[in-house]
C-alpha cells in the first residue's frame, strides 16, 4: 500500500491513523508506488487548485491501473466533499472514504482487492475522535496530535466544515497519555491540532489548559498549535504561551481580510479592530510571533477594501503569511450567497502585491536577526544538501547551516549565531 498525502497537517496527521488501521489489518506500506497493489490519494478540497492537483495524479495512475490493476483509494476532503460524484466522473478509483470513515477502509480495501467490487464511506459523524487508533508516524522530531476534529465555524468561504463535519474534541487523558508515549519515545516537539483549536473542550478542560498540561510532560522541548481562531482567544491561552518556557512563542492567527464588511461578508466575527486589539494584547506579553492567512479577491472586494488588508499586513508585521486567491467552493455559504465578481487578473494582481509586500516585512524581520543568537531544534538535512542541517526558531523561522564535526542529531537543540537572511530562510 502506498499512500501519498495533500493539503494541511490534520491531513498528514490522518494518513498517520490510516497508516495504523491498515498495518493492523495486515497490509505492507511501500514508499514505491510502482511497488504498491493499492495506492491511496489523501485529498485536500480547500481551494481549486488542490481539486486540480489531485486529478492530475488520478491521470497518472490510468495506464498503472491498465498494467497492473492497480486498486486506487481516494480519501480525505476531496473525497467527502463530492462523494458519488467523483466516483462517478473518475471511473478509475475503486474506493472513496471520507475523514470520519477511516476505520472501514481495510475492509473495503480487501474487497476492491479479492471481488474487484467498488466501496464507498462518506458518513460523517459526531463522535469519531480515533481515540485508541496510535498513528503509525515517521520517525522525527515533530509528533502531531489532533486534539479536536470538525469545525462549527461556518466561514463562507470555507469547505471545510463540510468535509470534516461537527467539532468533537478528544479525552485529555488520551491525548496526554500518547503525549506522554511520545516524549519517551524520543519525540522533542508536539503540535497540537484542529481546524479551531482553542475550541478545544472536552471534560470540563479547555484549550489552555491542556496546552499547559502538555507542555508540563518531562521531555518534550517544544509545543506547538494550530489554528486558533481569533474570534475566540482567552487571556488564559496566553498566559500559557507566554507561561511556559517550552510552549513556543509563535501563534499562527488567521486574519483573512482587514476590512470590516468583508470580513463580516465572510462570517469571521471580529473586526478589523478586534483583531488588532488581540495582537496588541499579544504584543504585552514580549516578543510573540505572528503569522496569518490572508485571502484576496474575496466576492464584492473593491480595491479600497483590499488596501485595508494592505495596511494591515504592514501594520501587524507579521514574521510571515499564507495569501491565497479566493476560490469559490460549491455549496458554501458564499457561493450560494455572493457572487465571486473580483476578475481573475485583479485578484492576482492583489496576491501579488501582498506577497511582495510580505516577503519584504519578512526579509526585513529576519535580517534584525544577524549577528544574534537563536535556539534551533534540529530537523534533519537541508533541502539543498546533506553538508548542512536544517531546524526552525522557535518563532518556526527555517535555519539551516553547515554541519562541522560536532556528534549532533536530528532532536538536539543548538544555539546558533545567524550570519546572513533571506525572507524565508535564516543561515546559521
Ligand atoms: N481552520 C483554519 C483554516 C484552515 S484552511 C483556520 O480557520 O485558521 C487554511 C486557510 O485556507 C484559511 O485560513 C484560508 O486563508 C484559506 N482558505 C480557506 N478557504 C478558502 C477558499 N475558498 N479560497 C481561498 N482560500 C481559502
Ligand atoms: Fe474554515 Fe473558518 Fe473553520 Fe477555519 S474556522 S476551518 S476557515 S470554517
Ligand atoms: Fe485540510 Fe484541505 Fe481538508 S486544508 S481540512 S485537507 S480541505
Amino acid at each position: 500500500m502506498y499512500l501519498e498525502t495533500f493539503g494541511c497537517q490534520m491531513n498528514e496527521y490522518d494518513s498517520e491513523l490510516v497508516r495504523s488501521l491498515l498495518k493492523n489489518r495486515g497490509f505492507r506500506l511501500t514508499d514505491n508506488s510502482d511497488q504498491a497493489d493499492v495506492v491511496l490519494l489523501n485529498t485536500c478540497a480547500i481551494r481549486e487548485n488542490a481539486h486540480n492537483r489531485v486529478y492530475g495524479h488520478l491521470g497518472e495512475l490510468k495506464c498503472l491501473k491498465e498494467q497492473r490493476g492497480l486498486v486506487i483509494g481516494v480519501l480525505g476532503c476531496m473525497a467527502q466533499n463530492l462523494k458519488k460524484e467523483l466516483m462517478e466522473t473518475q471511473p478509475l478509483i475503486d474506493v472513496l472514504v471520507g475523514p470520519d470513515a477511516y476505520r472501514r477502509l481495510p475492509d473495503l480495501l480487501t474487497h476492491a482487492l479479492e471481488m474487484r467490487t467498488k466501496g464507498l464511506a462518506v458518513d460523517l459523524s459526531e463522535y469519531e475522535t480515533y481515540e485508541h487508533v496510535l498513528p503509525e508516524r515517521k520517525e522525527g522530531v515533530n509528533a502531531w496530535i489532533a486534539v479536536m476534529r470538525g469545525c462549527d465555524n461556518f466561514c463562507t468561504f470555507c469547505v471545510v466544515p463540510y468535509t470534516r463535519g461537527r467539532e468533537r474534541s478528544r479525552d485529555p487523558h488520551g491525548i496526554l497519555e500518547e503525549a506522554g508515549q511520545l516524549a519517551e519515545q524520543g519525540y522533542k516537539q508536539i503540535t497540537l491540532l484542529g481546524q479551531n483549536v482553542n475550541s478545544y473542550h472536552a471534560q470540563g478542560w479547555d484549550f489552555a489548559r491542556l496546552l499547559s498540561a502538555v507542555a508540563d510532560i518531562p521531555g518534550i522541548e517544544r509545543v506547538r498549535f494550530t489554528s486558533p481562531h481569533p474570534k475566540d482567544f482567552p487571556q488564559a491561552l496566553l498566559e500559557v504561551v507566554a507561561g511556559h518556557p517550552n510552549v513556543c512563542r509563535h501563534i499562527h492567527l488567521p486574519i483573512q481580510s482587514g476590512n470590516d464588511r468583508v470580513l463580516q461578508a465572510m462570517g469571521r466575527c471580529y473586526t478589523r479592530n478586534d483583531y488588532l486589539r488581540l495582537v496588541e494584547m499579544i504584543h504585552q506579553q514580549g516578543s510573540i510571533a505572528l503569522t496569518t492567512d490572508i485571502i484576496c479577491g474575496f466576492c464584492g472586494e473593491t480595491n479600497e477594501e483590499y488596501g485595508d488588508t494592505y495596511h494591515l499586513l504592514k501594520e501587524v508585521r507579521y514574521h510571515s503569511a499564507f495569501i491565497f486567491k479566493y476560490s469559490e467552493r460549491k455549496n458554501t455559504i458564499a457561493a450560494r450567497k455572493y457572487p465571486d465578481d473580483v476578475p481573475e487578473p485583479v485578484k492576482s494582481e492583489r496576491v501579488n502585491q501582498l506577497v511582495q509586500l510580505q516577503k519584504s516585512i519578512s526579509r526585513e524581520m529576519n535580517r534584525q536577526l544577524i549577528g544574534k543568537q537563536v535556539q534551533v531544534l534540529i530537523e534533519g538535512n537541508a533541502k539543498k544538501s546533506s553538508t548542512q542541517w536544517m531546524g526552525h526558531t522557535e518563532s518556526n523561522t527555517t535555519v539551516v547551516w553547515e554541519k562541522n564535526h560536532r556528534p549532533l542529531t536530528p532532536g538536539d537543540m543548538v544555539a546558533l549565531t545567524i550570519h546572513d537572511a533571506s525572507a524565508s530562510t535564516l543561515f546559521g
